[in-house]
C-alpha cells in the first residue's frame, strides 16, 4: 500500500475529498466548493502542508508501476488540474494524447531505446556504464501514457505575451505538465517523464501536425511506492543543489541576501526535514516521530528535503 494511502484520519479526509471531487464532475462542475473557495490570505494549515507535501514527495516514477487500472474518474480530475494551468495571453496551447493501445506504446518504447543509443556516446566515458543501467521510462508497463502537446498556433493573430518570446507557449505547457504532476502525487499516481525520444518520430507515430509540439510524454500509472527520492539521486547520477547557492542578489551572481539564506537554512531540521513535512501540529498522512530535540550544526548545503521524504518514507514502512 501507498504510505499517504493508509487508514485514519487524514485517510478518511482524503476519501471525502476524492468522492466530493468525483460527483462533483460527474455533475458538469469544475470542482467542488469546497476544493476552489477563495481562503483570503492563505489556505489553513492541513491545505498548506498537503500542497508542500506533494511538492516535496512528488517522483519521477519508472520503476514501480503496478498493473492497477486508472479509473477514468481520476484521470479527468488529473487533466483539470492540468487544463488549470497558466498560460501565455490565456493561451492553453495544450493538448493530451492518451495512449492505451499496447502495440503503439512498444513503437514508442522502441523510439526510446533508439534514441538512447544516440544519448549514449554523449555521455561522459566513465558515465556509460551507469547511463545503460538506468531504468529511463516505465512506457509499457504503466496503465497507460500522455503525450502533453503545444500547438504553437493556437493564438495567432493575436500573440499577446508572445510576440517578443514566442517560447511561452511552450513554457505554459511545462505549467500543465507540472500541474498534472502534483495533482497525480495527491492522488497516489505514478508519473514518468519520458524525453528521450525524438521529437519527429513521435509526431509521425502520434500523427500530430507541423504546428503542434509534444512536450511531455507520460507514463501514467498506479505504483506500489513513490521512492523516498530521485532514482538518478540512489544511482549516484546526481544530488540536489544547496538551495542557498543558487539565490543571487540584484544581479546575476550577486552576492547578499544573507537572512533570506539564513532562511531557507532554518526550513530544514537537524534531519533536513522542511519544518511543513516536520510539523506535528497536523495529523499527518505519513507518520513521523518526533523531530529531534537536538539541532545539529546546520549548514546552509546540508538541507536537503529529499532527505526530508526520505526519512518519511522509512517512517512510514517501519509503522513508527
Ligand atoms: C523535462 C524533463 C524531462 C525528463 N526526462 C526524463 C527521461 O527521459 N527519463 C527519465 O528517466 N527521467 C526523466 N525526467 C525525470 C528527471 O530525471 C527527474 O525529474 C529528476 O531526476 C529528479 O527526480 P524527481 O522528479 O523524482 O524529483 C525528466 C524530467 C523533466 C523535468
Amino acid at each position: 500500500m501507498i504510505p499517504s494511502q493508509k487508514t485514519g484520519l487524514a485517510g478518511i479526509v482524503i476519501r471525502m475529498v476524492r468522492r466530493m471531487t468525483s460527483i462533483a464532475i460527474a455533475r458538469g462542475q469544475a470542482m467542488p466548493e469546497a476544493m476552489t473557495t477563495p481562503m483570503g490570505d492563505g489556505f489553513d494549515q492541513i491545505a498548506r502542508d498537503a500542497v508542500y507535501r506533494a511538492i516535496f514527495t512528488r517522483r519521477d516514477v519508472r520503476s514501480h508501476f503496478t498493473s492497477e487500472a486508472i479509473d477514468d474518474e481520476v484521470l479527468a480530475r488529473l487533466l483539470l488540474a492540468a487544463h488549470h494551468a497558466p498560460s501565455v495571453g490565456f493561451m492553453q496551447p495544450w493538448n493530451f494524447i492518451v495512449i492505451r493501445d499496447a502495440a503503439r506504446r512498444a513503437e514508442v518504447r522502441d523510439l526510446f531505446l533508439a534514441a538512447r543509443e544516440r544519448e549514449l556516446p554523449e555521455i561522459e566515458a566513465e558515465r556509460q556504464a551507469l547511463y545503460r543501467k538506468l531504468k529511463l521510462e516505465g512506457i509499457c508497463e504503466s496503465a497507460l501514457n500522455i503525450c502533453i502537446t503545444c500547438d504553437r498556433e493556437r493564438s495567432k493573430g493575436s500573440p499577446l505575451g508572445r510576440w517578443h518570446n514566442p517560447e511561452m507557449d511552450l513554457y505554459s505547457t511545462v505549467c500543465a505538465v507540472q500541474n498534472f504532476w502534483l495533482a497525480a502525487r495527491a492522488e497516489g499516481v505514478g508519473v514518468g517523464w519520458v524525453s528521450i525520444i525524438e521529437a519527429q518520430a513521435l509526431k509521425s507515430l502520434l500523427g500530430i501536425p507541423d504546428q503542434v509540439t509534444p512536450i511531455a510524454y507520460l507514463c501514467v500509472g498506479r505504483v506500489s511506492e513513490f521512492a523516498p527520492k530521485p532514482d538518478l539521486e540512489t544511482h549516484g547520477w546526481g544530488r540536489r543543489l544547496p538551495l542557498p547557492e543558487l539565490i543571487m542578489s540584484e544581479t546575476f551572481r550577486g552576492q547578499g541576501e544573507a537572512p533570506l539564506k539564513s532562511a531557507v537554512a532554518r526550513l530544514g531540521t537537524a534531519a533536513g526535514a522542511p519544518a511543513s513535512l516536520a510539523d506535528q501540529r497536523v495529523a499527518p498522512a505519513v507518520p513521523q516521530r518526533e523531530p529531534p530535540k537536538v539541532e545539529s550544526a546546520l549548514s546552509l548545503s546540508s538541507l536537503n528535503f529529499d532527505e526530508a521524504s526520505a526519512s518519511l518514507a522509512s517512517q512510514a514502512a517501519s509503522g513508527t
